[in-house]
């Protein structure tokens, strides 16, 4: 029998679902508008995410325990910090704060970008918190690293996570376990060549940059200086498909990029790489998203059974 219900908002490729379903969560409802990203929800999870959650109203969202969403980060036109449904709205954060309101789940994690608290000097994100405090909730909140969830990768995240009874006791996970690329990479020998980077292009990297360590990732920025380090930078949905490259030879495969984002290999592949990659850069990290929910789960229990001592 299912734990707890949740729906998944935004949900990309279901980094949320990945982890919520390890802790015996049942995803009641998702909602995602992008058609690859559909298809490769449904091919994994067996549920075709309903469209653009604009148009979907309250009444067609079932009940749930929990929400999940990893939002676009938008400007507020904020009118006088009046941190009510008239400064959000029109903005994708609405549409969570207007299910929150109809739906009261018990509990929520949101995920944004690193820079949320400083968007727009602040006032974004006073205008988040705010807004999910005057619905009732209990509001916490922490940038967290991928590289600190045994992901090879350095991706710093905001993660905010509500509960509706103040009585929840929560702090953000604070065990750190070291991934190892070595992990996540394929034997050269499996990678197909079409993913090795031609002479030239090796070539000229090498010209500029001698790497301290193997395996290692390089990267490349936008002013051609080049770095590398046991650990890939974060990935992007949009990003130029050459700015990272494994030893300086080759380009991350689909399955790599999964990995990096804590995927497991049972993860089925049905899009193009192009697609995949996408969704990849997109998707929240499955082992951050695990932690925080552990902890989380932990607080819901304790409140129903007080003398419940924490299972870590
Ligand atoms: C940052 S990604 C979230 C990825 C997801 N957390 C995962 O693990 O894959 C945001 C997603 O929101 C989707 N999106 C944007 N606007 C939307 C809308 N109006 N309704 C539903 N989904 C939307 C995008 O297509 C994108 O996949």
């Amino acid at each position: 029998m299912a734990k707890f219900s949740y729906i998944d908002l935004f949900a990309g490729i279901g980094g949320f679902h990945q982890a919520a379903d390890s802790f015996g969560g049942k995803c009641v409802f998702a909602s995602e508008i992008d058609a690859e990203a559909k298809r490769a929800y449904a091919a994994n999870y067996g549920l075709t995410p309903d469209d653009d959650i604009t148009k979907i109203p309250n009444d067609e969202i079932p009940d749930h325990d929990a929400l999940f969403a990893g939002f676009p980060c938008q400007p507020f036109s904020i009118i006088g910090n009046r941190l009510g449904f008239d400064d959000i709205r029109g903005t994708l954060f609405f549409e969570i704060a207007r299910i929150l309101e109809a739906k009261k789940p018990r509990l929520f994690m949101l995920e944004n970008v690193k820079q949320l608290s400083r968007h727009d000097e602040g006032k974004t994100f006073r205008t988040i918190l705010g807004t999910l405090e005057n619905l009732g909730y209990k509001v916490y909140w922490s940038v967290l690293n991928a590289l600190d969830f045994g992901l090879p990768q350095k991706r710093e995240r905001t993660i905010i996570v509500g509960f509706l009874d103040h009585k929840a006791c929560f702090s953000f996970p604070a065990d750190k376990t070291i991934g190892k690329i070595e992990d996540v990479l394929q034997p050269e020998s499996e990678v197909d060549q079409k993913y090795f980077a031609s002479e030239h292009i090796v070539q000229k990297r090498l010209a500029k940059h001698k790497s301290e360590c193997h395996p290692s990732i390089w990267h490349e920025n936008k002013s051609g200086n080049i770095s590398s380090y046991p650990y890939s930078c974060a990935l992007r949905a949009g990003a130029s498909y050459n700015y990272l490259l494994v030893n300086g030879r080759r380009r991350l495969t689909p399955r790599e990029m999964l990995r990096l984002q804590g995927f497991p290999d049972s993860f089925k592949i049905v899009c193009n790489d192009g697609q995949t990659r996408k969704q990849a850069g997109n998707a929240v990290p499955v082992n951050m998203v695990k932690a925080v929910l552990k902890e989380a789960l932990e607080a819901l229990a304790e409140i129903e059974s007080p003398q419940r001592k924490k299972a870590v």
